[in-house]
């Protein structure tokens, strides 16, 4: 073995203690003092490396979604659709590929309970043999907005007021005065769903319009649900100040527990599609993020199934340094022109390049298990061992070549350069739907939490008044209940 390769530092394999350059430590007790009651002198290196490196244990926690739990496991596929993609991952009935799955709260910090309302994250990276995909979803099938323009502004109006550090309705409901295209995600984020039982059973949902794209170049706009195989159940209000005032981390116990017991969760993968010709017939824009496809029209077809089966070995390494990336896509799954899935693709990588290093996607839970070749290389951290001589391409001395072209989208761009909103917004129709899905008592909690909020201190009639626009334009009942509760929890 070449004594000078570069080998990944692991403490068990010397049995007794040393510092980071594995010098042995003959005193992990006292530090170097003058006699036995100091002062300390500067000289012990060991306990200035020691001090040095705990100071520093702490990275940014993610700007979103910083509070979550990982599991490993694999994906595997149960019914072909290869006629519709040349992916890898999808290439047969019974194929597996390797997982790991974050689940996540969104707004609050990492050590926040996992009983406050808010949409769960749902993170799966697989390991595919032509690259990893990510794919970055919610529990909920959509969003709040259309545009990531608008999405720090969003974020900002959810988190803590930044003067007291409080998360205050007046500046939610505010925001959202102006942003009548979360109103569907709200039937989600307000309704029952919004508190998930755990993370086992909740749906995921990919959120976007992606496509797939097949071995004859074929394009097919596509929408990713996870189904859990437990079903999904949540709490109640009264139930979550329960379970969250027992244990702020109740739901990574859960996935953790019920994975050492053996009892895997496990989700059905389930797709829609819609052929790209059809995306003007609708009333809505297939692209558009705050809408669901009609399952009567765009039925959900089964692909395979995910179970996690492992816990993660290291929380710090296998959660906080997990990197997941809307960008990190492999041939034959496609982006789609949906403008906050674009937004997307920038913001990851570079938050992750901010919040881990530029050479984050080195790391073992980031890094591909399939081959590795470019050009990129050095910067900070880079811990990689490499020998070779030419870095440039192209050269007559590098064997390496491009791999095989694969299918890829070359569908035309044309149009002129504009700032503005979709043709297509139609913001309520879906959102009133929804509602009238709701039996009556479901229905009420729903109008009971938006009247909470809209009669929180400080939200304005002004604000008020534009709330029940929308929600009367979602729905008129829905509209008219919402505003007797508004005025009757105002004169209180
Ligand atoms: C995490 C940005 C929309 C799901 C993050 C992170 C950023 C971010 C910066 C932190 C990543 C990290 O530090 O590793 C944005 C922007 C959006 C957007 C700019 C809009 C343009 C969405 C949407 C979804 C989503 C629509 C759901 C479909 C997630 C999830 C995570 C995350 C699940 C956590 C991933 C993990 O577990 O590490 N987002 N986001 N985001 N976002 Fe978004």
């Amino acid at each position: 073995m070449d004594p000078y390769k570069y080998r990944p530092s692991n403490h068990f394999d010397a049995p007794y203690w040393t510092t980071n350059s594995g010098v042995p430590v003959w005193n992990n007790n006292n530090s170097l003092t003058v006699g036995s009651r100091g002062p300390v002198l500067l000289e012990d290196y060991h306990l200035i490396e020691k001090l040095a490196q705990f100071d520093r244990e702490r990275i940014p926690e993610r700007v979103v979604h910083a509070r979550g739990a990982t599991a490993k496991g694999f994906f595997e596929v149960t019914h072909d659709i290869s006629h519709l993609t040349c992916a890898d991952v999808f290439r047969a009935p019974g194929v597996q590929t390797p997982v790991i799955t974050r689940f996540s709260t969104v707004i609050h910090e990492r050590g926040s309970p996992e009983t406050l309302r808010d949409p769960r994250g749902f993170a799966v990276k697989f390991y595919t043999r032509e690259g990893n995909w990510d794919l970055v979803g919610n529990n909920m099938p959509v969003f709040f907005i259309r545009d990531g323009i608008k999405f720090p502004d969003m974020i900002h109006a959810l988190k803590p007021n930044p003067k007291n550090h409080l998360q205050e309705d007046w500046r939610i409901a505010d925001f959202f005065s102006h942003v009548p295209e979360a109103m569907h995600m709200f039937t989600f984020l307000q309704d029952d769903v919004g508190i998930p039982l755990n993370y086992r059973h909740m749906e995921g949902f990919g959120v976007h319009t992606f496509t797939l794209i097949n071995k004859e170049g074929k394009i097919t706009y596509v929408k990713f649900h996870w189904k859990p195989a437990c079903g999904v159940k949540c709490l109640l209000e009264d139930e979550a100040v329960t379970v969250g005032g027992s244990n702020h981390s109740h739901a990574t116990k859960d996935l953790y527990d019920s994975i050492a017991a053996g009892d895997y969760p496990e989700w059905k993968l389930m797709i829609q599609t819609m052929e790209v010709a059809d995306e003007d017939k609708f009333d809505f824009d297939p692209l558009d993020d705050t809408k669901t496809w009609p399952e009567d029209i765009f039925p959900l077809q089964p692909v395979g199934r995910m179970v996690l089966n492992k816990n993660p070995d290291n929380f710090f390494n296998e959660n906080e340094q997990v990197a997941y990336c809307p960008a990190l896509i492999v041939p034959g799954i496609g982006y789609s022109d949906d403008k906050m899935l674009q937004t997307r693709i920038f913001s990851y990588a570079d938050t992750q390049r901010y919040r881990l290093g530029p050479n984050y996607l080195m790391l073992p839970v980031n890094a591909p298990k399939n081959v590795h070749h470019n050009n990129h290389h050095d910067g900070v951290m880079n811990f990689m061992h490499r020998d070779e001589e030419v870095n440039y391409f192209p050269s007559r001395f590098d064997p390496v070549r491009h791999s095989e072209k694969y299918p890829y989208q070359n569908m035309k761009v044309s149009g002129n350069r504009e700032k503005m909103c979709i043709a297509k917004e139609n913001n309520f129709a879906q959102a009133g739907a929804r509602w009238r899905s709701f039996d009556p008592a479901r229905q009420n909690r729903f109008i009971n939490r938006i009247a909470g909020m809209l009669t929180a201190p400080r939200v304005t009639q002004e604000v008020r008044r534009v709330w029940l626009g929308y929600m009367s334009q979602c729905d008129s009942t829905l509209g008219q209940k919402l505003a007797a509760k508004v005025q009757a929890a105002s004169q209180m």
